[in-house]
């Protein structure tokens, strides 16, 4: 009890200007969501949620709002997730591979190289058919709602040593991967020593050497500082893998229909308006990279990556459900090849 108010303090918070000029306290509605991020304030899914917990209140006549929690403050998503499962935090955004230790289907949309491009993973996504079986799979078991899934760029690797072209060059660097065997794996393929862990954790193990490097996008790169620490990163463009939002099921369920509607009506804008911040974020944070002396490095034979990982592709369509799902994100491949 005396974290939960504590941390009460830290969340987005009330007071906050709805761009009409009229200040929103969303902490005043009648039930208060908590949303936990591991990102920072200045990240788009940040401001798209924050947007989303006032158009909430606004929508319900104050019966709800949320709060978000950025920088990690309610734990790393390893842990949140199971709050979300239990109900004590409602809401949280997770990386794909973390949802790998509710239900292991959903490997497919976190294996490297899996999509051709951006819109080819905004088609899955946007097709229930696809995605339907999978996400009530979790309802089910877990209680967690699927309510979004986000675009989070491409992640690349860096380190504190070179810039990375071949496979070779990654022989011996510790690079920071998610929560999640198959990350573990797809480093160990590439040519690198995995080391699975929280966010919030890296800078520090950065700093002090425990690690040579990480692996993610952009903006991940720059907004923790990094760049810093880690000033060669190279474009092996390995993963293309979704943010989700999620949500309690019980809590979404004892909503009024008509509240869950509105509730529910929101949460495209909420997809359109991270997903357009993300690019324009994307480009802010190499920019920004460049300035504090990053070197990027974009000549690095992608096709010798992806002949490493093969394997694990291959051993991770195990089954049918897997099977399925591969098959579809590669119909959306053939419509939205890369460069589409
Ligand atoms: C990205 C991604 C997060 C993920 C993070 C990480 O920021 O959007 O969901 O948690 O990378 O590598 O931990």
């Amino acid at each position: 009890l005396t974290i939960t108010l504590g941390l009460a303090a830290c969340g987005s918070g009330g007071g906050i200007d709805g761009g009409d000029g009229d200040d929103i306290d969303v902490t005043s509605a009648d039930t208060v969501w908590r949303l936990a991020f591991n990102q920072t304030e200045e990240h788009p899914q940040y401001l798209a949620a924050v947007e989303l917990g006032e158009a909430l209140y606004e929508a319900t006549d104050g019966r709800y709002g949320i709060e978000v929690y950025a920088n990690e403050l309610l734990g790393t998503q390893a842990d949140v997730v199971n709050n979300v499962s239990e109900g004590s935090v409602e809401m949280m955004y997770i990386g794909g591979p973390v949802m790998e230790s509710f239900n292991e289907d959903f490997i497919v949309f976190n294996l490297p190289y899996m999509f051709a491009s951006q819109e080819a993973q905004a088609g899955v996504f946007a097709d229930t058919e696809v995605t339907g079986d999978l996400f009530a799979s979790i309802e089910e078991s877990k209680g967690i709602t699927v309510l979004a899934a986000l675009f989070a760029g491409v992640r690349n690797v860096y380190n504190a040593e070179r810039p990375v072209v071949e496979p070779e060059d990654l022989d011996g660097l510790k690079l920071r991967v998610q929560q999640s065997d198959s990350q573990v794996r797809m480093i160990e393929l590439m040519g690198g020593v995995a080391s699975p862990m929280g966010q919030g954790e890296v800078y520090t193990a950065l700093q002090s050497g425990v690690l040579d490097g990480a692996e993610n996008n952009e903006t991940v790169y720059n907004a923790l500082n990094h760049d810093e620490v880690a000033e060669y990163y190279s474009y092996t463009r390995h993963l293309m893998i979704p943010d989700y939002l999620l949500m309690n099921t019980d809590i979404l369920a004892d909503m009024s229909d008509e509240d869950r509607e509105a509730f529910q009506a929101l949460i495209p804008d909420l997809v359109e308006s991270a997903n357009t911040g993300f690019l324009e974020f994307i480009d802010e944070s190499i920019a920004a990279s460049e300035e504090a002396g990053a070197q990027f490095n974009d000549d690095v034979n992608v096709e010798a990556f992806r002949e490493r990982v093969t394997p694990l592709v291959e051993e991770s369509i195990n089954n049918p459900v897997r099977q399925d799902l591969f098959d579809a994100v590669q119909q959306y491949n053939e419509q939205f090849p890369a460069g589409s």
